[in-house]
């Protein structure tokens, strides 16, 4: 059912953690699921110098958590937003379809990630939408990633 690249990245997944004083924080959730994902991202002259995750979710979304950050390590904030989920689906060379939405997740947190550091700076970022509201509420969902 998953990949070999999606396993690897379940049972060892890259950036777990979080990073203090994050240059942006994004954290979203999947109500039919439940699954909540936060990402951090530390950024320094417009790069992304380190991207972190927790997610409590399946294991599609713990792969994709792992290799959305792994990607935006070390890209321009305008070159990490094209990090899309299809992107990461590429990158860990499929997902099923039924756990398409997983990576959605995944892409959700990284833009409410960099949502959350264009606000801070109070700059524009081309191409970034803000979150809708139920993706920056997780923890509504009753679980608390701290
Ligand atoms: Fe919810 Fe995968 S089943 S994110």
């Amino acid at each position: 059912m998953y990949t070999e690249k999606v396993l690897d990245h379940f049972m060892n997944p890259r950036n777990v953690g979080e990073i203090a004083d994050a240059s942006g924080v994004g954290t979203v959730g999947n109500p039919r699921c439940g699954d909540i994902m936060r990402v951090y991202l530390d950024i320094r002259d417009g790069v992304v110098k380190d991207a972190k995750f927790k997610t409590f979710g399946c294991a599609a979304a713990v792969a994709t958590s792992s290799m959305a950050t792994e990607l935006v390590k070390g890209k321009t904030v305008s070159d990490a937003l094209a990090v899309t989920n299809k992107a990461v689906m590429e990158a860990l060379d499929g997902l099923p379809p039924v756990k398409v939405h997983c990576s959605l997740l995944a892409e959700e947190a990284l833009q409410a990630a960099l949502w959350d550091y264009a606000v801070k700076n109070n700059i524009v970022i081309d191409g970034l939408k803000e979150p809708l509201p139920h993706e920056q509420e997780g923890e509504a969902l009753g679980i608390d990633l701290q």
